[in-house]
């Protein structure tokens, strides 16, 4: 158990599935009332946490869309404890060569992966106000360098690092930021529909030759949240089997 985190207020986007119901559930099990929030309904996640014994609530919302997330922070804000920690997974993938990606697609990934964190990031920042706090964003090992058909995905995670960055600098020292830098987990984002068997393939031409399991990254956000964490601000944390060193 994590003392730190007993009743902490976490909100964890994404929470449907993947590595951010594996968060939720890791959070949970710390002690922490967990706000789980996705564009489906993560009801699943929570009836889980719930049925161990956690405590956690449900909400939907879209990342992208600056009247949801508004709707989401007031609504956490009336039901819940001040908010301590924000966890934001909640991110989509496109494949694509470059010649056959249209605005519209390279905007529609941007939208959910860069916006949203602004604005998930943005509205935890003003929900801490003078609080210590922690702010983990999801960036990628595609944060560090580039992949040929995946120039949005890229040029978005890319980005999150920039966000990281600065926010760290900004509300130092009250409020440290760091992003995940997850490599190849096993979840539905590297599932068929989403990647070539050609892709799947080579990510695993990696040192640890492996997918990472949802929950190793879980392990990592606990860490970075907790208190072993305290001088870590501004920072891409690499939980990637080797597939990048920076
Ligand atoms: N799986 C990997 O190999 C990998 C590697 C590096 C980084 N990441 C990042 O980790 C994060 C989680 O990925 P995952 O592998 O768990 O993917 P996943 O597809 O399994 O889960 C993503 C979750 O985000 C939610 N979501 C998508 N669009 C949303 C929106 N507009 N608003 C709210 N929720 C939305 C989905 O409903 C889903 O529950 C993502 O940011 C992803 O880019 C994943």
């Amino acid at each position: 158990m994590t003392e730190t985190l007993q009743n902490r207020t976490v909100l964890v986007t994404g929470a449907a599935r993947g590595i951010g119901a594996a968060c939720a559930h890791a959070f949970a099990d710390a002690g922490a009332r967990v706000a789980c929030a996705d564009l489906t309904d993560p009801a699943e996640t929570v009836a889980m946490i719930r049925a161990a014994g956690g405590q956690a609530s449900a909400f939907q919302c879209d990342v992208s869309d600056e009247a949801s997330i508004l709707t989401l922070f007031a609504t956490i804000d009336d039901q819940l404890p001040p908010l301590d920690v924000l966890v934001h997974c909640a991110g989509i993938i496109h494949e694509a060569p470059l010649l056959e990606t249209s605005a519209e697609e390279f905007d529609s990934v941007v939208a959910v992966n860069l916006r949203g964190s602004f604005l998930v990031g943005r509205e935890a920042i003003r929900a801490l106000q003078d609080r210590p706090g922690r702010i983990i964003l999801t960036a990628s090992d595609l944060s560090y360098y580039g992949r040929e058909t995946f120039s949005p995905y890229v040029a978005s995670k890319h980005g999150v690092l920039g966000l990281v960055r600065s926010w760290a600098r900004e509300f130092a020292p009250s409020i440290l930021v760091n992003a995940l830098c997850p490599g190849p987990i096993d979840t539905d984002m590297l599932a068929a529909e989403n990647m070539t068997p050609e892709w799947r393939q080579k990510e695993l031409a990696i040192p640890l030759a492996r997918f990472g399991q949802p929950q190793e990254i879980a392990q990592m956000a606990l860490f970075l949240a907790g208190p072993n964490a305290a001088y870590i601000t501004g920072q891409g944390i690499g939980v990637n089997g080797g597939s990048v060193m920076p």
